[in-house]
This record gives structure tokens, C-alpha cells and sequence, in this order.
């Protein structure tokens, strides 16, 4: 089941952060997505969270922030249901392109995005200090 996040989400989605992501959003900043005019995300899970998007909408364009799902749901579809989810719902609003960073070294996700229609748009240096930042791009 995938639904809109919530701002009771909160201490949920931060525990999943802190569960999956190399770089874990904090909760200030998860806050902000979830209350601000511009943020808005998705949750996966029957009874709880295990699987969170987390991203914002700016006029015509949007942005992921962060995919996770909970180490122990992996391999099981839910990160491409939030992701094709996000895409549809923003495709349906009038959004023309999805941005978003990820780590050069995360073949995983990098995977999951490419099978879902972005591609590599440009790269910044050094941006996670040990790593490039990937800068990827789809029409929704
Ligand atoms: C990336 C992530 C969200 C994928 O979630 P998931 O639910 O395991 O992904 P799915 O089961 O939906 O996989 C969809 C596709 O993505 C690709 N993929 C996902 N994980 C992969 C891995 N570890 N290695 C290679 N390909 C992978 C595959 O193409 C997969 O399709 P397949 O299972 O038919 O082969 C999850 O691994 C995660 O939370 N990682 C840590 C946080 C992170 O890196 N987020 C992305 C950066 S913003």
C-alpha cells in the first residue's frame, strides 16, 4: 500500500532514514518537507512505514529528495512502486521533469532510476566528499 505522507509521519520516516540512507535526512529537514507549502512524499507499508519518497514540487518541475526502504524489505518492489507512484501523481499535475542527486557508487539505485526513464544529466564533483553526485533527469 503506498499513500501521501503525513506530518505524524515524522519520527517513522526518521527512523527509516537513520535504518537505510548513506545520508540520512534529519528531522528538521524531514519536517520541512512535511509541512512546507513546497514538500510532499509517499509512504509504502501495510501497517507502518517501511519504505518512504520524500521530494518537492517548485511551478512545473519536482525534485526527489530521498528514496529508502527498510534494509529488511528490499528486493521486494516497493522502491520502484514509490517511484512510479511519485511519477504518475506528478505527471497527472502537469509536472515536464523530475530531478534528482544520487551517489555515483549506488549502482542499486541508479538502477532503479534508469529502469524507470531518467538518465544522467550531469555530475558534481566530490559532492558527498568520497563520492560524485549524479545529477538525473526524467520527464514523469
Ligand atoms: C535504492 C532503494 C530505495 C531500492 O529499493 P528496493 O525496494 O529494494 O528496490 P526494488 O525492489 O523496487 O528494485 C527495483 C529495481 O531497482 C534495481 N535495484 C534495486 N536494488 C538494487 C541493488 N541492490 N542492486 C542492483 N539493482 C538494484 C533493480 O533494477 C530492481 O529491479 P529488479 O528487482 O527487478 O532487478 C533501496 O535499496 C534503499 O533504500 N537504499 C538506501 C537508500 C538509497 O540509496 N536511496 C536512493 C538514493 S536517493
Amino acid at each position: 500500500m503506498i499513500r501521501a505522507v503525513h506530518p505524524g509521519d515524522l519520527d517513522d520516516l526518521v527512523a527509516l532514514e537513520a535504518a537505510g540512507a548513506a545520508h540520512p535526512w534529519t528531522s528538521a529537514g524531514i519536517r520541512d518537507v512535511l509541512e512546507g507549502r513546497f514538500g510532499c512524499g509517499w509512504v509504502a507499508g501495510q501497517t507502518h512505514p517501511v519504505g518512504h519518497l520524500l521530494g518537492q514540487v517548485v511551478l512545473d518541475e519536482a525534485e526527489i529528495h530521498t528514496v529508502v526502504v527498510h534494509p529488511d524489505h528490499r528486493r521486494q518492489g516497493l522502491g520502484r512502486a514509490l517511484v512510479t507512484h511519485a511519477l504518475r501523481a506528478w505527471r497527472e499535475a502537469g509536472i515536464t521533469a523530475v530531478h534528482l542527486e544520487v551517489r555515483d557508487d549506488n549502482v542499486g539505485a541508479i538502477a532503479l532510476y534508469a529502469g524507470l526513464g531518467f538518465e544522467p544529466v550531469g555530475r558534481r564533483r566530490a559532492y558527498y566528499g568520497d563520492c560524485d553526485a549524479l545529477l538525473m533527469r526524467c520527464a514523469p
